[in-house]
């Protein structure tokens, strides 16, 4: 055991007690609802062997060295299985505009990439699209099955960033717009 995780596991009950049960989904749903987001759409896969991708708001930033992000992606998800086989994928954040985007990846249409226009990114072939304020090309760093979904972490390998574009947010189960509004950060 590596000193960091004994320092950890210190931390946690040496003899599990009885776990409480678990809140009911409604009042799950409602705080994490809570949390605002962005929206991105997840996608692996070339032009080659047919892209596959979903929309996808349960994305974080995970470490600075290396550069990680954090990707939490249902098993039930038919994009899970082509990032796992092809170990790379492409997130892409939506801009203000990409509402019919987000709509479209996060339906079971067999053409979502028919739909709209992509390029594939330049570094993992894993489809970029237009509608964005960024996008992260990644190799699969890791995969960690946690419940119902799987957390994909990827090392970003690639980036950018469309300054004049505002993002496309979401909350409590509906798309928000972002004002350009903004108070300086007091660090
Ligand atoms: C705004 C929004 C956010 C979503 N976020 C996630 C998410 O974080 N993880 C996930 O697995 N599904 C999420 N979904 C649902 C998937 O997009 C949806 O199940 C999709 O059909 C899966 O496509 P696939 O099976 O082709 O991969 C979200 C849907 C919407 C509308």
């Amino acid at each position: 055991m590596t000193l960091q995780a004994q320092t950890l596991s210190a931390f946690l009950p040496q003899t599990p007690a009885e776990p409480l049960p678990s809140v009911d989904l409604q009042t799950f749903r409602f705080v994490m609802g809570s949390f605002a987001s962005g929206v991105s759409v997840v996608r692996a896969g070339t032009k080659q062997d047919r892209p596959r991708g979903l929309t996808c708001s349960a994305i974080c930033s995970v470490s600075i060295d290396p550069p990680l992000l954090l990707s939490s992606v249902s098993n039930r998800s038919g994009t899970l299985a082509a990032i796992l086989a092809t170990g790379k994928f492409a997130v892409n954040i939506l801009g203000a505009q990409g509402q019919a985007v987000s709509q479209l990846f996060a339906s079971g249409a067999e053409d979502k990439f028919e739909r709209v226009r992509w390029e594939p990114g330049t570094l993992t072939g894993s489809p970029l699209f237009q509608v964005t304020v960024a996008h992260a090309e990644c190799e699969l760093y890791n995969a960690v099955e946690a419940g119902d979904h799987t957390l994909l972490i990827g090392r970003v390998v690639s980036g950018g960033t469309e300054q004049d574009r505002l993002p496309l947010a979401y909350w409590r189960g509906s798309y928000q717009r972002v004002s350009q509004e903004s108070t300086p950060r007091v660090t």
